[in-house]
Parts: C-alpha cells; structure tokens; sequence
C-alpha cells in the first residue's frame, strides 16, 4: 500500500514577505530537518522533514529538493507520504545511501496508540527506495529494525554509512527509566536485515547529559571521527548551551570491534539562535557538507501566518583543524554574487552606513588587521533601528537580535581575522574566523533593512559585500 498527496487539501503561499530567495524552503506548508542528502545521478539530493497541509507540524511527508550545484533547488514530488503501517503516524527523520545504483532511504515509522496522547508513541525503522531519484517504493519488508532491544521510548532518526565493506546506522535514543540519551549502532550487509551491535554513545558517560540525542551522525573527518547530534534537554552553562536544544559534536574514535566511540566532552556547532538537527553527507569531490534546520525552538514564525514555515541553512562543508571542527559556507556559494556592492579597503571611526544594492539578499566579508582590539559591531536596522547586531570586543564576539533572549556569545581567544555574513530575507548566517564559530538567526524586519559598521577606534578593513542573486 502506498499513500498519495492530497493535492485539494496543500496550504498555498500568500505572501512572500519573509520568502528567502536561495535557501531551502516549501513552496508551502511547514518544514523542519534536513533529511537524506546524498548525491545521486548528476544531481545533489535534500529532503526535508515536511507537512504540506498546514503552516504547522502535522504527520511527517519528505519533501525533496534536488540541485546540480548546491546552491541553485529544484523542488520535486513529495517523496515520502505517511499512513502505512510501518508509518501510520509520520515518516519522520532518515537519511540516504546509494547502492547498487539505486538510492535507499532509511527513515523512522511513528505511531502513535491512538489515546490522543501525542507524547504517547511507538517508532520503528524503515527503507524507501528510487532507480530515479524521483520516485520511491516503500520496501515490502518493512519495517527493517521493528523495536528497540529494550526499554527505549525515543528511536528515530537513523543516519547510515558504509564502512569496511558493512553497512552501520546510527539511531538517536532515549532509555525510559533513567532518561539518558543514547546512540544505538546498527550493522547490516544488505541495508534490509539489521542487527544492533551495540551502544555508541551514552550521556551517562559524558559530563553534559541530554535526555534524547536527536538527528545522531556520524562521519570520518581529517583522519578522525565525528559524532554530531542534537541533544534534547542540556543544561545551559552560562554564555552556552543556551537554546532548547543544540547541536553539538564529539571528535574521537569509533572502536568498531567494541562499538565504542571514546571522544571529547559535546561541544556546541552553531551559537546562534536557530540550528538543530544537521544531516551531513559526502560529495563526489570527497568534501563533508553539512546542512541544518533554522529551527525556531519556541520562537514565533510570522511566516506561519503567510502558509509557511520554516528554512533550511545554507550548505557548509566541515573540517577538523587542532582538534576544533570548524564550519563555513560551501565554495558554491561564491556563484550566488550578482555584483559587489563594495570591495576594496574601508576605514571606520564611528560609524559607517554599508549600502547594498539588494539589502535583504547581501554576502558580506571583512578582514580584519592583525591586533585588533577595541570594540566592532556589523548591524542590521530596520525601520524600528537595530534590529540584529554582531559585536566583537576582547575575544568575545556576542550576537544581539532585538527582543527576549536576544544574546547569544562564542569566545574567539585568538581575536577576530576575519567577519563572513549571509543575508536572506529572513534569515543571517554568520561565520567567524573562516568558520571557527557560526551564529544562525531567523529575523523579521519591520520594513526596508540597511546597515552599519561601528567601531570605538579607528580602523581599516578589506571589505568585499555583494549582492547575491
Ligand atoms: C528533530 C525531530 C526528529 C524527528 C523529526 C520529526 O527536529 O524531532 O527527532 O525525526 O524532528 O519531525
């Protein structure tokens, strides 16, 4: 059995006020996590976790995007429609793999026992998959991995590799009794009969302890590995872990033999406000990219009231350098400059207005001189004044955006070289220091945007800003 669209119950656009123009979103209805990326057939595949009814969270579709150059989507059919019985409540998160030239989605089944309890429910893991990267068959044999071996209430959102010949997924988890989060790991030869092979990754073992670790994955990076993943309920620890909930990251080892992972305490990914649940996959050209959800944690989304909801961030490529893993916008993103609007060097002492052609769809990058101490802010204004800002001042660097909660802070010891900003409409994603650190905001403008650089000393800067396209 396979479920269809409803096409007379899809919620339309009204509004394209807080449209972006080159980031991942609906054509409407709501959006939350990246979903199976992978490269498939000449094109670059996104899925999204998607509710094509509503401007709300509802019973889990994928959506999909396809691109032949990340920057430039495609939207194309909903890939996934829950209903079945190995996906009665949601086809919640997964990701890809290619095999045998077919591509495979691996994804959760959720399902509820019908008590009208929305906290109340069950998940299982299954596979989906397409000859054409358009359209999909839910595997026959589904469900792939049924329950979890034990007490697990959370079981959702399997990333898979293939290592040494095998293949492995990891699978976010949550033990009922002692709620500790857990990444289970999971061993197949076929990508259809899994076996559990052990317990990667328990909160019990580190210092900072989420009770669910959502959106697990796991790669090998610069000849060590990496687990990413998204703890539900951290403990904010003054300047960090301040949202809901955060990405964070452990740099280690995987014993395979043992199915150990031994690496660092979990550190932090993004310190904006807005970036959860990261799926990343590998180019052809062998670089790690990285694509998250702007996610609005228990903000407002005035695009709601417009028939959607929801963005993705814009696709980063990872590397570890000292042991730091760092994120920054993928070189595709350089084909998005329509013109620059500035470039060459800039001397402030006060403030400076920085025109941009295109205010709502601008890229801008400074570099700075080597001892730069003093306090530099870069803000947007809106028809109400500062609206967001980024202030950097003796080796911290704070990001203010206007209303409750509006600070967020990353320490950058060794001072700041160099400011990389991406603004879209409704969304700015900041990068310091070639990715040592990245901020990630949605905004709203009350009106037409403009900007400032300001600075307490005298300073000169290169300055390159575009307009993007
Ligand atoms: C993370 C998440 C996943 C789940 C999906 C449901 O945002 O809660 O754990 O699979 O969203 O939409």
């Amino acid at each position: 059995m396979t479920q269809e669209i409803d096409k007379t119950k899809l919620i339309h656009i009204t509004n394209d006020r807080y449209r972006p123009a080159y980031h991942i979103a609906t054509n409407g209805g709501w959006l939350n996590d990246p979903n199976g990326l992978c490269f498939y057939k000449g094109y670059y595949h996104v899925f999204y976790q998607y509710h094509p009814y509503s401007a709300e969270w509802g019973p889990m579709h994928w959506g999909h995007v396809r691109s032949k150059d990340l920057i430039h989507w495609e939207q194309l059919p909903v890939a996934l429609v829950p209903g079945d019985p190995e996906d009665s409540g949601g086809c919640f998160s997964g990701s890809a793999i290619v095999k045998d030239d077919r591509l495979y989605l691996i994804y959760t089944g959720h399902h509820y026992y019908g008590d009208g309890d929305l906290d109340h429910f069950w998940e299982n893991q299954n596979v989906a998959y397409s000859d054409d990267g358009i359209h999909f068959t839910k595997y026959e044999g589904n469900p792939v991995i049924s329950a979890p071996d034990d007490n697990a209430q959370d079981f959702r959102d399997p990333k898979v590799w293939q290592h040494d010949g095998k293949y492995y997924l990891v699978l976010g988890s949550r033990e009922k009794k002692t709620n500790h989060g857990r990444i289970l790991l999971y061993q197949s030869t076929d990508l259809l009969h899994w076996e559990q092979v052990g317990t990667m990754f328990d909160t019990k073992t580190v210092k900072n302890t989420g009770k669910m670790l959502e959106c697990p994955d796991f790669f090998h990076l610069n000849g060590q590995d990496v687990l990413l993943c998204s703890p539900m309920g951290l403990e904010s620890t003054g300047k960090n872990f301040m949202n809901l909930s955060q990405v964070c990251y452990s740099i280690g080892q995987l014993d395979y033999a043992n199915c150990q992972f031994n690496g660092s305490d979990l550190q932090e990914l993004d310190k904006g406000h807005n970036f959860y649940a990261t799926q990343t996959f590998e180019t052809p050209d062998k670089r790690r990219v990285m694509i998250a959800w702007t996610s609005p944690f228990n903000e407002e989304m005035p695009e709601k009231a417009d028939g959607w909801a929801g963005i993705l961030t814009i696709p980063r490529e990872l590397s570890i350098v000292d042991g730091h893993l760092y994120n920054k916008p993928v070189r595709e993103m350089k084909k998005l400059r329509a013109h620059p609007d500035l470039d060459g060097e800039l001397t402030i002492d006060g403030t400076t207005k920085l025109e941009m052609s295109d205010p709502q769809h601008s890229e801008f990058n400074f570099a700075f001189p080597e001892a730069t101490d003093g306090q530099l802010s870069w803000q947007l204004n809106d028809s109400q004044g500062a609206l967001l800002s980024i202030t950097y001042r003796d080796g911290e660097v704070v990001l203010n955006r206007r209303g409750q909660d509006g600070k967020r802070y990353a320490s950058v010891p060794a001072g700041i070289m160099n400011l990389r900003i991406f603004v879209d409409t409704s969304s700015v994603e900041v990068f310091i220091n070639n990715g040592w650190v990245s901020f990630t905001d949605r905004y709203y403008a009350d009106g037409p945007v403009s900007y400032q650089l300001t600075s307490d000393h005298q300073i000169s800067l290169m300055a390159e800003n575009y307009a993007l396209k």
